[in-house]
């Protein structure tokens, strides 16, 4: 069987039988979300696509806690992370940007790319910054902004800080630049409570839409900037987007089948309620947090630090991990993600994010703990399943 082949047989069996897809985005999604990219194609400067631009930037109003624009860039999240800092930075501009992660690391290479330089705070990975650190730095350093990877998907941790950053941002003068790809509307991000002036997500995590498009919020304060700058982009700039927001479209032609699904993920996060949500991925995380000590396996990120939207694990002594990734997909058909850069090989991270519900958790532990024995790696799985359990009990 030639390769090419060889691959299609491992998408049709993918397709014929649903993967549970743990990975920290893309998410399992819902069907009906995957329906309304079905639909037919329309004018993307029509009345219908007017209708559901329009629709789309307010309800994302509502997942961004912002009375400001949200705009929808067919990209991938980086995309928007591009068109923050092209918007903003002009050449020697000094930008804070706290590493401790991969994500963190290309935020830093980003703002490079745009002509800013870079003050990096360093952080163990599995930690994160916190305000003092940052008020340290800032109070020594005159930076246009702080740049901040909210949730480091690498490593999963979070910053729980940032409310205190983003307001020590604002009292020295610096804009805040919030990288909230792989948390909003799964946990606190209140945007324009906390003075986030632009903030970035994607539509393949927390919101459970397929990927392909970038959302960002822009505050009064980054507009002022975004006006005094020369944009080093055609395709990510604000003002454009902007421009024809007004107008009820985007500059470029939409991935219009990718906008059908996000109204329609937008749509059910109103139903369910951001609370509600929020909510639901805490309990669904604690459950992880209790379940897979439990079971045997030590966690990586520092208690202060640890995100309830990735669960990273070591892994243990002896363990192969592509062999014990592939067990648990071809066996279990549970898909969880592999360490990122210099955690290669060392840790695995579970995505808790989107429709993210009691039975996804309880399977994926069984599972996993199935795939380790399977491995001759001793697992408590019954000890697991139970911790995990007890943390539902009121669900
Ligand atoms: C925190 C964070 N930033 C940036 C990205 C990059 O997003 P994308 O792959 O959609 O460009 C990711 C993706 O996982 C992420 O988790």
């Amino acid at each position: 069987m030639s390769s090419q082949s060889q691959q299609r047989g491992e998408l049709e069996s993918a397709l014929a039988k649903r993967q549970l897809i743990m990975l920290p985005g893309p998410t399992n999604v819902p069907d009906r979300i995957l329906s309304a990219m079905s639909k037919p194609m329309i004018n993307h400067r029509g009345p219908e696509f007017r209708e559901l631009l329009t629709r789309i930037s307010q309800n994302a109003q509502y997942a961004f806690q912002t009375k400001k624009d949200v705009f929808v860039f067919s990209s991938s999240g980086t995309g928007g992370v591009e068109a923050a800092f092209q918007n903003i930075i002009s050449p020697g501009d000094k930008v804070l940007v706290p590493v401790f992660g991969l994500f963190s690391q290309r935020m830093k290479e980003i703002i490079e790319v745009c002509g800013g330089v870079p003050v990096e705070i360093t952080c163990e990975w599995g930690s994160g910054p916190t305000p003092s650190q940052v008020e340290e730095k800032i109070k020594k350093e005159k930076v246009k902004a702080v740049g901040l990877v909210y949730n480091e998907t690498s490593t999963g941790t979070t910053v729980r800080g940032l409310k205190e950053i983003a307001k020590i941002a604002k009292d020295n003068g610096a804009l805040i630049v919030v990288d909230a790809i792989s948390i909003l509307a799964g946990d606190e991000c209140p945007v324009d409570k906390w003075n986030i002036d632009i903030c970035i997500t994607g539509s393949q995590k927390c919101l459970a839409a397929p990927p392909g498009v970038a959302l960002v919020s822009v505050s009064e304060d980054a507009w002022n900037t975004v006006r005094r700058t020369k944009i080093g982009s055609v395709y990510f700039s604000l003002i454009n987007m902007k421009e024809s927001l007004d107008k009820g479209e985007t500059p470029f032609t939409p991935a219009i089948p990718v906008f059908y699904a996000l109204d329609e993920a937008l749509c059910m996060l109103i139903e369910e309620g951001l609370g509600n949500r929020i909510r639901r991925h805490r309990i669904c995380a604690e459950a992880f947090y209790a379940g897979l000590p439990a079971m045997g396996l030590k966690l990586f990120a520092e208690d202060a630090f640890r995100s309830n939207m990735v669960i990273a694990v070591r892994n243990p002594d002896g363990l192969d991990d592509k062999t014990f990734l592939t067990n648990l997909r071809r066996k279990y058909r549970v898909i969880i993600s592999g360490g990122m850069g210099k955690l290669k090989g060392q840790t695995y991270r579970i995505g808790n994010m989107g429709s993210i519900s009691p039975d996804e958790v309880i399977t994926t532990i069984g599972c996993m703990g199935s795939a380790l024995m399977d491995a001759g790696i001793k697992a408590d799985v019954g000890a697991g399943i139970l911790a995990a359990r007890e943390k539902f009990t009121n669900y």
